[in-house]
Protein backbone atom coordinates (compact mmCIF):
# COMPACT_ATOMS: atom_id res chain seq x y z
CA UNK A 1 0.00 0.00 0.00
CA UNK A 2 1.18 3.23 -1.23
CA UNK A 3 -0.85 6.08 -0.81
CA UNK A 4 -2.69 6.43 2.39
CA UNK A 5 -4.61 9.53 3.95
CA UNK A 6 -4.30 10.77 7.34
CA UNK A 7 -7.42 13.00 8.95
CA UNK A 8 -8.94 13.62 12.52
CA UNK A 9 -11.80 12.17 13.14
CA UNK A 10 -12.64 14.59 16.41
CA UNK A 11 -12.71 18.38 16.49
CA UNK A 12 -8.91 18.61 15.23
CA UNK A 13 -5.74 18.07 17.51
CA UNK A 14 -6.09 14.36 18.03
CA UNK A 15 -2.43 13.84 17.47
CA UNK A 16 -2.19 13.73 13.75
CA UNK A 17 1.52 15.57 13.62
CA UNK A 18 3.34 12.73 16.20
CA UNK A 19 1.59 9.91 14.10
CA UNK A 20 2.11 11.63 10.76
CA UNK A 21 6.50 12.37 11.75
CA UNK A 22 6.26 8.39 12.84
CA UNK A 23 4.91 7.52 9.00
CA UNK A 24 6.98 9.87 7.63
CA UNK A 25 10.06 7.82 8.51
CA UNK A 26 9.09 5.47 5.70
CA UNK A 27 7.32 8.01 3.34
CA UNK A 28 8.74 9.74 0.29
CA UNK A 29 6.30 12.83 0.01
CA UNK A 30 4.07 14.01 2.48
CA UNK A 31 1.28 16.21 1.79
CA UNK A 32 -0.95 19.33 3.25
CA UNK A 33 -3.85 19.24 1.43
CA UNK A 34 -6.18 21.89 2.93
CA UNK A 35 -6.77 24.20 6.04
CA UNK A 36 -3.90 26.85 6.67
CA UNK A 37 -2.11 27.90 9.50
CA UNK A 38 -4.83 27.22 11.92
CA UNK A 39 -3.38 24.39 12.25
CA UNK A 40 -0.73 23.27 15.22
CA UNK A 41 0.63 20.26 14.68
CA UNK A 42 3.09 18.73 17.57
CA UNK A 43 6.24 16.43 16.89
CA UNK A 44 7.99 15.63 20.64
CA UNK A 45 11.49 14.27 19.62
CA UNK A 46 13.35 13.84 23.38
CA UNK A 47 12.98 16.99 24.73
CA UNK A 48 12.46 19.05 21.51
CA UNK A 49 8.80 20.10 20.99
CA UNK A 50 8.19 21.23 17.74
CA UNK A 51 4.83 22.63 16.71
CA UNK A 52 3.91 23.03 12.93
CA UNK A 53 1.06 25.04 11.24
CA UNK A 54 1.67 24.96 7.58
CA UNK A 55 4.71 22.95 6.60
CA UNK A 56 3.54 19.06 6.71
CA UNK A 57 4.77 17.41 10.10
CA UNK A 58 7.20 14.75 7.07
CA UNK A 59 9.32 18.05 7.44
CA UNK A 60 11.56 16.30 10.35
CA UNK A 61 12.33 13.27 8.49
CA UNK A 62 16.23 13.73 6.31
CA UNK A 63 15.14 11.92 3.45
CA UNK A 64 11.01 12.68 3.06
CA UNK A 65 9.79 15.57 0.97
CA UNK A 66 6.73 18.06 2.06
CA UNK A 67 4.05 19.49 -0.36
CA UNK A 68 1.81 22.19 0.45
CA UNK A 69 -0.98 21.45 -1.96
CA UNK A 70 -3.70 23.90 -3.97
CA UNK A 71 -6.02 23.30 -1.48
CA UNK A 72 -4.35 24.93 1.26
CA UNK A 73 -4.28 28.48 2.18
CA UNK A 74 -1.05 29.88 3.02
CA UNK A 75 -0.05 33.20 4.97
CA UNK A 76 3.90 33.43 3.76
CA UNK A 77 4.77 35.69 6.74
CA UNK A 78 3.72 32.34 9.03
CA UNK A 79 5.93 29.88 6.61
CA UNK A 80 8.88 31.98 6.58
CA UNK A 81 8.93 32.25 10.56
CA UNK A 82 7.93 28.39 10.71
CA UNK A 83 10.95 27.64 8.25
CA UNK A 84 13.48 29.92 10.05
CA UNK A 85 12.45 28.26 13.40
CA UNK A 86 12.64 24.77 11.80
CA UNK A 87 16.27 25.73 10.84
CA UNK A 88 17.21 27.15 14.44
CA UNK A 89 16.38 23.57 15.47
CA UNK A 90 18.40 22.13 13.08
CA UNK A 91 16.37 20.93 10.55
CA UNK A 92 17.17 21.31 7.12
CA UNK A 93 14.43 23.25 5.09
CA UNK A 94 14.58 24.51 1.21
CA UNK A 95 12.65 23.95 -2.15
CA UNK A 96 14.89 20.96 -2.40
CA UNK A 97 13.17 19.54 0.34
CA UNK A 98 9.42 21.75 0.83
CA UNK A 99 7.71 22.62 -2.26
CA UNK A 100 4.86 24.19 -2.99
CA UNK A 101 1.65 24.36 -5.27
CA UNK A 102 1.12 27.43 -7.35
CA UNK A 103 -2.72 26.97 -6.72
CA UNK A 104 -2.33 27.84 -3.09
CA UNK A 105 -4.04 30.46 -2.03
CA UNK A 106 -2.50 33.50 -0.10
CA UNK A 107 -3.78 34.93 3.22
CA UNK A 108 -3.54 38.25 3.38
CA UNK A 109 -3.05 41.05 6.50
CA UNK A 110 -6.68 42.44 5.28
CA UNK A 111 -7.90 38.72 5.69
CA UNK A 112 -6.64 38.12 9.21
CA UNK A 113 -8.33 41.54 10.30
CA UNK A 114 -11.30 40.77 8.57
CA UNK A 115 -11.26 37.30 10.39
CA UNK A 116 -11.35 39.44 13.88
CA UNK A 117 -13.95 41.78 12.93
CA UNK A 118 -16.46 39.32 11.70
CA UNK A 119 -15.86 37.40 14.97
CA UNK A 120 -16.18 40.42 17.26
CA UNK A 121 -19.11 41.18 15.29
CA UNK A 122 -21.13 38.18 15.57
CA UNK A 123 -20.73 38.67 19.47
CA UNK A 124 -21.99 35.81 21.21
CA UNK A 125 -22.70 33.82 17.87
CA UNK A 126 -18.93 34.03 17.28
CA UNK A 127 -17.04 30.65 15.93
CA UNK A 128 -14.18 31.10 18.19
CA UNK A 129 -11.77 31.01 14.99
CA UNK A 130 -8.23 31.04 15.78
CA UNK A 131 -7.94 34.59 14.03
CA UNK A 132 -5.58 33.63 11.49
CA UNK A 133 -7.64 34.54 8.18
CA UNK A 134 -8.62 31.49 7.35
CA UNK A 135 -12.39 31.77 6.32
CA UNK A 136 -11.73 35.48 4.78
CA UNK A 137 -9.14 33.63 2.19
CA UNK A 138 -11.28 30.64 1.40
CA UNK A 139 -14.26 33.50 0.89
CA UNK A 140 -12.21 35.08 -1.61
CA UNK A 141 -10.69 31.83 -2.93
CA UNK A 142 -14.46 30.78 -3.67
CA UNK A 143 -15.28 34.69 -4.96
CA UNK A 144 -12.60 34.08 -7.37
CA UNK A 145 -10.83 37.50 -6.13
CA UNK A 146 -7.99 35.53 -4.32
CA UNK A 147 -4.26 36.03 -4.76
CA UNK A 148 -2.46 32.55 -5.47
CA UNK A 149 0.96 31.69 -4.70
CA UNK A 150 1.59 31.19 -8.47
CA UNK A 151 0.59 34.65 -8.87
CA UNK A 152 4.05 35.95 -7.50
CA UNK A 153 5.52 34.84 -11.32
CA UNK A 154 4.08 37.78 -12.72
CA UNK A 155 4.11 41.02 -10.38
CA UNK A 156 2.20 43.56 -12.56
CA UNK A 157 -0.78 40.87 -12.48
CA UNK A 158 -0.15 40.65 -8.60
CA UNK A 159 -0.18 44.30 -7.96
CA UNK A 160 -3.24 44.55 -10.47
CA UNK A 161 -5.20 41.74 -8.41
CA UNK A 162 -4.33 43.19 -4.66
CA UNK A 163 -5.28 46.84 -6.00
CA UNK A 164 -9.10 45.33 -6.93
CA UNK A 165 -8.69 43.64 -3.59
CA UNK A 166 -7.64 46.28 -1.39
CA UNK A 167 -10.44 48.43 -3.13
CA UNK A 168 -13.34 46.35 -2.33
CA UNK A 169 -11.86 45.43 1.31
CA UNK A 170 -11.60 49.28 2.01
CA UNK A 171 -15.07 49.88 1.19
CA UNK A 172 -16.50 46.71 3.64
CA UNK A 173 -13.66 48.11 6.72
CA UNK A 174 -15.11 51.45 6.41
CA UNK A 175 -18.72 51.00 5.50
CA UNK A 176 -19.57 47.54 7.71
CA UNK A 177 -16.82 47.79 10.27
CA UNK A 178 -16.56 51.57 10.57
CA UNK A 179 -12.17 51.01 10.56
CA UNK A 180 -9.33 52.45 9.69
CA UNK A 181 -9.03 51.55 5.61
CA UNK A 182 -5.44 49.35 4.92
CA UNK A 183 -2.95 50.97 3.02
CA UNK A 184 -2.26 49.51 -0.53
CA UNK A 185 1.50 50.42 -0.43
CA UNK A 186 2.14 48.98 2.99
CA UNK A 187 0.51 45.50 1.66
CA UNK A 188 2.07 45.45 -1.38
CA UNK A 189 5.51 45.62 0.47
CA UNK A 190 4.94 43.28 3.00
CA UNK A 191 3.50 40.69 0.22
CA UNK A 192 6.09 41.31 -2.58
CA UNK A 193 9.01 40.78 -0.02
CA UNK A 194 8.14 37.49 0.27
CA UNK A 195 8.43 36.96 -3.82
CA UNK A 196 12.37 35.77 -3.48
CA UNK A 197 12.49 33.09 -0.87
CA UNK A 198 8.90 31.50 -1.78
CA UNK A 199 9.12 31.38 -5.91
CA UNK A 200 11.98 28.66 -5.93
CA UNK A 201 9.66 26.75 -3.70
CA UNK A 202 6.96 26.53 -6.24
CA UNK A 203 6.25 23.03 -8.53
CA UNK A 204 3.68 21.11 -9.92
CA UNK A 205 2.49 19.27 -6.45
CA UNK A 206 0.26 17.49 -8.54
CA UNK A 207 2.57 16.17 -11.15
CA UNK A 208 5.12 15.20 -8.35
CA UNK A 209 2.75 13.30 -6.59
CA UNK A 210 1.82 11.42 -10.15
CA UNK A 211 5.33 10.83 -10.12
CA UNK A 212 5.91 9.62 -6.87
CA UNK A 213 2.75 7.27 -7.64
CA UNK A 214 4.31 6.17 -10.79
CA UNK A 215 7.37 5.13 -9.20
CA UNK A 216 5.54 3.27 -6.34
CA UNK A 217 6.91 5.43 -3.63
CA UNK A 218 5.02 5.72 -0.82
CA UNK A 219 2.88 9.12 -0.48
CA UNK A 220 1.31 10.16 3.06
CA UNK A 221 -1.44 13.10 2.60
CA UNK A 222 -2.08 15.02 6.53
CA UNK A 223 -5.08 16.02 6.96
CA UNK A 224 -5.42 19.09 9.23
CA UNK A 225 -8.47 19.66 11.33
CA UNK A 226 -11.15 17.34 12.10
CA UNK A 227 -14.03 15.45 10.22
CA UNK A 228 -16.34 17.45 12.99
CA UNK A 229 -14.77 20.66 12.10
CA UNK A 230 -15.58 20.21 8.54
CA UNK A 231 -17.11 23.05 6.37
CA UNK A 232 -20.06 20.29 4.77
CA UNK A 233 -19.89 17.47 7.34
CA UNK A 234 -19.46 19.25 10.26
CA UNK A 235 -21.35 21.12 13.49
CA UNK A 236 -22.06 23.91 11.33
CA UNK A 237 -21.69 26.66 11.38
CA UNK A 238 -18.99 25.95 14.12
CA UNK A 239 -16.35 24.69 11.54
CA UNK A 240 -13.57 26.09 9.88
CA UNK A 241 -13.72 27.09 6.11
CA UNK A 242 -11.94 23.85 4.46
CA UNK A 243 -13.25 20.45 3.88
CA UNK A 244 -11.04 18.46 6.18
CA UNK A 245 -12.38 14.94 5.49
CA UNK A 246 -10.34 12.53 3.60
CA UNK A 247 -12.06 13.45 0.13
CA UNK A 248 -10.31 16.40 0.13
CA UNK A 249 -7.12 14.96 -0.20
CA UNK A 250 -7.79 14.12 -3.52
CA UNK A 251 -9.33 18.30 -4.96
CA UNK A 252 -6.75 19.76 -2.49
CA UNK A 253 -3.77 18.05 -3.94
CA UNK A 254 -4.56 17.05 -7.55
CA UNK A 255 -4.68 13.05 -7.34
CA UNK A 256 -7.36 10.74 -7.90
CA UNK A 257 -9.36 8.95 -5.80
CA UNK A 258 -8.46 5.69 -7.49
CA UNK A 259 -5.16 6.01 -6.33
CA UNK A 260 -6.03 6.20 -2.55
CA UNK A 261 -5.57 3.03 -0.78
CA UNK A 262 -6.55 3.61 3.22
CA UNK A 263 -7.45 6.20 5.27
CA UNK A 264 -6.37 6.65 8.87
CA UNK A 265 -8.66 7.74 11.14
CA UNK A 266 -6.87 9.82 14.13
CA UNK A 267 -8.29 9.72 17.30
CA UNK A 268 -8.09 10.32 20.77
CA UNK A 269 -9.17 7.85 23.59
CA UNK A 270 -11.70 10.89 24.90
CA UNK A 271 -12.75 13.73 23.18
CA UNK A 272 -11.58 17.87 22.92
CA UNK A 273 -12.69 20.75 20.92
CA UNK A 274 -11.52 24.38 20.99
CA UNK A 275 -13.80 27.46 20.26
CA UNK A 276 -17.76 27.62 20.15
CA UNK A 277 -19.85 24.45 19.20
CA UNK A 278 -22.00 21.90 20.81
CA UNK A 279 -19.90 19.13 22.25
CA UNK A 280 -22.73 16.35 23.00
CA UNK A 281 -19.82 14.11 26.04
CA UNK A 282 -17.89 17.41 27.16
CA UNK A 283 -17.08 17.30 31.30
CA UNK A 284 -17.48 20.81 32.50
CA UNK A 285 -16.30 19.06 35.88
CA UNK A 286 -13.44 18.08 37.74
CA UNK A 287 -13.20 14.90 35.36
CA UNK A 288 -12.98 17.35 32.70
CA UNK A 289 -10.16 19.44 34.50
CA UNK A 290 -8.61 16.57 35.37
CA UNK A 291 -8.15 15.30 31.68
CA UNK A 292 -7.29 19.20 30.33
CA UNK A 293 -4.40 19.14 32.73
CA UNK A 294 -3.01 15.47 32.39
CA UNK A 295 -3.42 15.68 28.80
CA UNK A 296 -1.79 18.99 28.75
CA UNK A 297 -4.93 20.43 26.62
CA UNK A 298 -3.95 23.55 25.44
CA UNK A 299 -4.09 25.14 21.86
CA UNK A 300 -1.24 24.30 19.66
CA UNK A 301 -1.94 27.64 17.81
CA UNK A 302 -3.87 30.12 20.23
CA UNK A 303 -2.77 28.30 23.65
CA UNK A 304 -6.67 28.28 24.65
CA UNK A 305 -7.91 25.92 27.03
CA UNK A 306 -9.30 22.95 25.34
CA UNK A 307 -12.73 21.67 26.05
CA UNK A 308 -12.95 18.15 27.00
CA UNK A 309 -15.03 15.15 27.82
CA UNK A 310 -15.51 11.51 27.10
CA UNK A 311 -15.09 9.31 23.35
CA UNK A 312 -18.34 9.87 21.23
CA UNK A 313 -18.45 6.27 19.55
CA UNK A 314 -21.49 8.29 17.70
CA UNK A 315 -19.36 10.97 16.15
CA UNK A 316 -16.36 8.43 15.52
CA UNK A 317 -18.98 6.10 13.49
CA UNK A 318 -20.13 9.10 11.54
CA UNK A 319 -16.34 10.30 10.93
CA UNK A 320 -15.52 6.54 9.79
CA UNK A 321 -18.52 6.69 7.07
CA UNK A 322 -17.88 9.62 5.68
CA UNK A 323 -13.71 9.32 5.15
CA UNK A 324 -14.19 5.82 4.25
CA UNK A 325 -11.54 5.18 7.41
CA UNK A 326 -9.78 1.58 6.89
CA UNK A 327 -7.65 1.94 10.18
CA UNK A 328 -7.50 3.87 13.26
CA UNK A 329 -4.97 5.32 15.68
CA UNK A 330 -5.78 5.95 18.85
CA UNK A 331 -3.99 8.48 20.36
CA UNK A 332 -3.58 9.71 24.57
CA UNK A 333 -4.83 6.37 25.99
CA UNK A 334 -1.74 7.39 28.83
CA UNK A 335 -4.37 10.26 29.59
CA UNK A 336 -6.81 7.75 30.74
CA UNK A 337 -4.51 5.99 32.95
CA UNK A 338 -5.48 5.78 36.45
CA UNK A 339 -8.84 6.28 36.46
CA UNK A 340 -11.82 3.95 38.17
CA UNK A 341 -13.65 3.80 35.19
CA UNK A 342 -13.48 5.18 31.76
CA UNK A 343 -16.61 5.98 29.59
CA UNK A 344 -17.60 6.06 26.26
CA UNK A 345 -20.88 7.50 24.81
CA UNK A 346 -22.74 4.73 22.33
CA UNK A 347 -26.02 6.66 21.42
CA UNK A 348 -27.32 9.73 21.59
CA UNK A 349 -31.26 10.51 23.20
CA UNK A 350 -32.37 13.43 20.47
CA UNK A 351 -34.96 15.99 21.32
CA UNK A 352 -37.80 13.64 20.10
CA UNK A 353 -37.39 11.06 22.92
CA UNK A 354 -35.61 9.33 19.89
CA UNK A 355 -32.38 6.83 20.96
CA UNK A 356 -30.23 5.60 18.58
CA UNK A 357 -26.55 6.33 16.66
CA UNK A 358 -27.50 8.87 14.21
CA UNK A 359 -25.40 11.80 14.48
CA UNK A 360 -27.05 14.80 13.30
CA UNK A 361 -24.22 16.70 11.67
CA UNK A 362 -25.68 20.63 12.33
CA UNK A 363 -25.25 22.69 15.46
CA UNK A 364 -28.74 23.03 16.49
CA UNK A 365 -29.58 19.42 16.57
CA UNK A 366 -26.79 18.48 18.14
CA UNK A 367 -27.29 20.78 20.79
CA UNK A 368 -30.24 18.88 21.64
CA UNK A 369 -28.46 15.39 22.32
CA UNK A 370 -28.17 13.77 25.64
CA UNK A 371 -25.51 11.24 25.36
CA UNK A 372 -26.03 7.69 26.77
CA UNK A 373 -22.93 6.00 28.47
CA UNK A 374 -21.21 2.69 28.87
CA UNK A 375 -18.96 1.96 31.87
CA UNK A 376 -15.62 0.21 31.50
CA UNK A 377 -12.85 -0.47 34.23
CA UNK A 378 -10.22 2.08 33.74
CA UNK A 379 -6.13 0.55 33.95
CA UNK A 380 -3.91 1.74 36.49
CA UNK A 381 -0.77 3.07 34.23
CA UNK A 382 0.68 1.78 31.18
CA UNK A 383 4.13 1.00 31.23
CA UNK A 384 6.80 4.01 29.82
CA UNK A 385 7.54 3.92 26.03
CA UNK A 386 5.59 0.98 25.94
CA UNK A 387 5.86 -0.29 22.20
CA UNK A 388 3.97 -3.72 22.51
CA UNK A 389 0.38 -4.82 22.43
CA UNK A 390 0.74 -7.56 25.19
CA UNK A 391 2.59 -5.17 27.55
CA UNK A 392 -1.10 -3.18 27.92
CA UNK A 393 -2.97 -3.71 30.95
CA UNK A 394 -6.30 -6.11 29.95
CA UNK A 395 -8.65 -3.14 30.76
CA UNK A 396 -6.72 -0.86 28.39
CA UNK A 397 -7.10 -3.72 25.92
CA UNK A 398 -10.97 -4.54 25.94
CA UNK A 399 -11.45 -0.15 26.07
CA UNK A 400 -9.30 -0.58 22.66
CA UNK A 401 -11.27 -3.79 21.46
CA UNK A 402 -14.64 -2.09 22.09
CA UNK A 403 -13.63 0.66 19.91
CA UNK A 404 -13.18 -1.70 17.30
CA UNK A 405 -16.20 -3.30 17.50
CA UNK A 406 -18.56 0.08 18.22
CA UNK A 407 -16.59 1.58 14.84
CA UNK A 408 -16.43 -1.93 13.09
CA UNK A 409 -12.70 -0.39 12.34
CA UNK A 410 -9.30 -2.15 13.56
CA UNK A 411 -7.01 0.00 15.78
CA UNK A 412 -4.02 -0.23 13.72
CA UNK A 413 -1.36 2.01 16.08
CA UNK A 414 -2.18 2.86 19.76
CA UNK A 415 -0.30 6.12 21.12
CA UNK A 416 0.86 5.62 24.57
CA UNK A 417 2.91 8.86 24.67
CA UNK A 418 3.55 11.91 23.98
CA UNK A 419 7.00 11.12 22.56
CA UNK A 420 8.35 9.57 18.22
CA UNK A 421 9.17 6.52 20.39
CA UNK A 422 5.38 6.20 22.11
CA UNK A 423 3.71 3.71 20.50
CA UNK A 424 2.44 0.25 19.64
CA UNK A 425 1.63 -0.81 15.88
CA UNK A 426 -0.67 -3.67 15.75
CA UNK A 427 -1.32 -3.69 11.63
CA UNK A 428 0.98 -1.97 8.88
CA UNK A 429 0.01 1.27 8.13
CA UNK A 430 1.84 1.76 5.05
P1 LIG B 1 -2.74 17.59 16.00
O1 LIG B 1 -3.21 18.99 15.71
O2 LIG B 1 -3.75 16.56 15.64
O3 LIG B 1 -1.40 17.29 15.40
O4 LIG B 1 -2.57 17.51 17.59
P2 LIG B 1 -1.89 18.63 18.55
O5 LIG B 1 -0.44 18.59 18.34
O6 LIG B 1 -2.58 19.92 18.41
O7 LIG B 1 -2.30 18.06 19.97
C1 LIG B 1 -1.94 16.80 20.38
C2 LIG B 1 -1.12 16.94 21.68
O8 LIG B 1 -1.04 15.67 22.29
C3 LIG B 1 0.32 17.35 21.42
O9 LIG B 1 0.74 18.12 22.52
C4 LIG B 1 1.08 16.02 21.38
O10 LIG B 1 2.43 16.16 21.77
C5 LIG B 1 0.31 15.22 22.40
N1 LIG B 1 0.25 13.76 22.14
C6 LIG B 1 0.11 13.09 20.96
N2 LIG B 1 -0.03 11.77 21.20
C7 LIG B 1 0.01 11.60 22.53
C8 LIG B 1 -0.11 10.47 23.39
O11 LIG B 1 -0.32 9.34 22.97
N3 LIG B 1 -0.03 10.70 24.74
C9 LIG B 1 0.17 11.94 25.26
N4 LIG B 1 0.23 12.06 26.57
N5 LIG B 1 0.29 13.02 24.48
C10 LIG B 1 0.20 12.86 23.14
P1 LIG C 1 -5.38 20.96 13.98
O1 LIG C 1 -4.93 20.69 12.57
C1 LIG C 1 -8.60 22.28 16.62
C2 LIG C 1 -11.23 25.42 15.11
C3 LIG C 1 -11.18 26.76 15.79
C4 LIG C 1 -12.62 27.22 15.61
C5 LIG C 1 -12.97 26.69 14.23
C6 LIG C 1 -12.84 27.70 13.11
O2 LIG C 1 -4.29 21.40 14.88
O3 LIG C 1 -6.17 19.81 14.50
P2 LIG C 1 -10.74 28.79 11.88
O4 LIG C 1 -9.61 29.61 12.41
O5 LIG C 1 -10.33 27.54 11.21
O6 LIG C 1 -11.70 29.60 11.04
O7 LIG C 1 -11.59 28.38 13.19
O8 LIG C 1 -12.08 25.61 13.98
N1 LIG C 1 -9.93 24.91 14.60
C7 LIG C 1 -9.25 23.93 15.19
N2 LIG C 1 -9.49 23.24 16.31
N3 LIG C 1 -7.53 21.96 15.85
C8 LIG C 1 -7.30 22.61 14.69
O9 LIG C 1 -6.33 22.25 13.84
C9 LIG C 1 -8.15 23.68 14.33
N4 LIG C 1 -8.20 24.54 13.29
C10 LIG C 1 -9.30 25.28 13.47
O10 LIG C 1 -10.81 26.65 17.13
O11 LIG C 1 -13.44 26.55 16.53
MG1 LIG D 1 -3.50 20.79 16.69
Amino acid sequence: MSNVILVGIQWGDEGKGKIVDYLAEEASLVVRFQGGNNAGHTVIIGDQKIVLHLIPSGILRKETICAIGNGVVLDPNVLQKEIQSLKEKGFSVGPENLIISHHAHLIMPYHRALDVMSEKRKGELKVGTTGRGIGPAYVDKYDRCGLRVGDYLNLDLFREKLKANIEFKNLVLQKVYDAEPISYKEVEAEMIAHRDWLVPHLKDVSYVIYEAQQAKKKVLFEGAQGTSLDVDHGTYPYVTSSNTIAGAACTGSGVGPTTIDKVIGVCKAYTTRVGSGPFPTELDNEMGEMIRTKGGEFGATTGRPRRTGWLDAVCLQYAVRVNGITDLAITKLDVLSGLDEVQICTQYVHSNGKKNNKFPADARALSNVKPVYESHPGWKSIPEHCDKYEDLPKEAKAFLARIEELTNTKVSLVSTGPDRKDQIVTHNLF
